[in-house]
């Protein structure tokens, strides 16, 4: 778990509903410290002062720095500024949903392609290359993914990038075992935020999981879970791990086919029935 007193930059926050934002209150809540990374003023502007599910006294305790990853220099700045950390953690994606995204996997945007590979895989090695030397006792970063062995509709060329990042994250731990660094990335079910809802047809990414996962999954409450296991990848009983995927995702990435009915829940069963997504084993 996290070391109180401890400080732990995470990166890519937009707004309450963001999953920095709740890794990043469950090391408040532990006693570390937190520096948030908004990608700049604007984007601060827009979302997080307008944000109504935070107060005004929650806005005004955050402590945070402006940080685009397609700027090296404000990468390397951004360390400069924080001085010693224990850990980071990488919450930053973006794709182009007009063409990267969608019922087309096909597209001649090679500049968006690029941009979106920047973004969302090159640079979690910058913020390794500038964050390491600010670690001196070691440390952890943990990146977040979602699985990428599949083909999911409509995900396209993001899964393309999460596939890249996990390679990053296989990399970045051959690199910094010899700093103590461990990389890890956090492989996680579908969860409804900003960028969730830039994915055409997110729904039925949730519906996927609704049909499909072991484990009953929530699309809002399970942001906490995902939280919880940043918590345990930043902390000391993590201490041997490091180039993972760990996926905190229902099990959806351990089965094939939709839940059968007598695999739910009671009251899943129900639920399912309703919406007819329950395949009837008589038939
Ligand atoms: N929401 C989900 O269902 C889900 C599932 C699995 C993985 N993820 C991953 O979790 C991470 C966080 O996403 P989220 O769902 O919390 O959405 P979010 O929209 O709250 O966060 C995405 C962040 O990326 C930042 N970003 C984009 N371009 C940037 C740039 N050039 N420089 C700096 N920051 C930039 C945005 O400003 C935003 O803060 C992403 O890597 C996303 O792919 C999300």
């Amino acid at each position: 778990m996290i070391q109180p007193g401890d400080t732990y930059v995470v990166m890519g926050l937009l707004d309450a509903d963001s999953i920095a934002y709740a890794i990043g209150k469950g090391i408040e809540q532990r006693g570390g410290h937190v520096i948030y990374t908004v990608q700049n003023e604007r984007l601060k502007k827009i979302f997080l002062d307008r944000s109504d599910k935070l107060s005004e006294a929650e806005k005004s305790a955050l402590r945070f720095e402006y940080c685009d990853v397609l700027d090296d220099q404000q990468v390397a700045g951004l360390f400069e500024r924080t001085g010693p950390i224990a850990g980071v953690v990488h919450s930053i994606a973006y794709a182009n949903p007009k063409t990267c995204l969608g019922a087309e996997f096909h597209t001649d945007a090679v500049d968006d392609l690029k941009t979106a590979f920047h973004i969302s895989c090159v640079s979690l090695a910058t913020v390794a290359r500038h964050a390491h030397r600010h670690m001196p006792d070691g440390g952890s970063i943990v990146a977040m993914t979602f699985e990428s062995r599949l083909a999911f509709p409509y995900y396209n060329w993001m899964g393309v990038n999460k596939a890249a990042l996990e390679a990053v994250v296989r990399g970045l731990a051959r690199r910094h075992g010899r700093d103590l660094i461990r990389v890890n990335a956090i492989s996680s079910g579908p969860l409804t935020t900003k960028a969730a809802k830039a994915i055409p047809h997110f729904a039925y990414l949730a519906r996927i999981w609704r049909k499909v996962s072991p484990l009953p999954w929530d699309t809002i409450e399970d942001k906490t879970e995902v939280a919880h296991a940043a918590l345990f990848l930043l902390g000391p009983y993590a201490k041997k791990i490091t180039g993972q995927v760990i996926h905190v995702d229902g099990g959806v990435s351990s089965v094939g086919g939709d839940l059968l009915s007598m695999e739910r829940m009671p009251e899943q069963q129900a639920e399912a029935a309703v919406l007819g997504e329950t395949p009837d084993l008589s038939t």
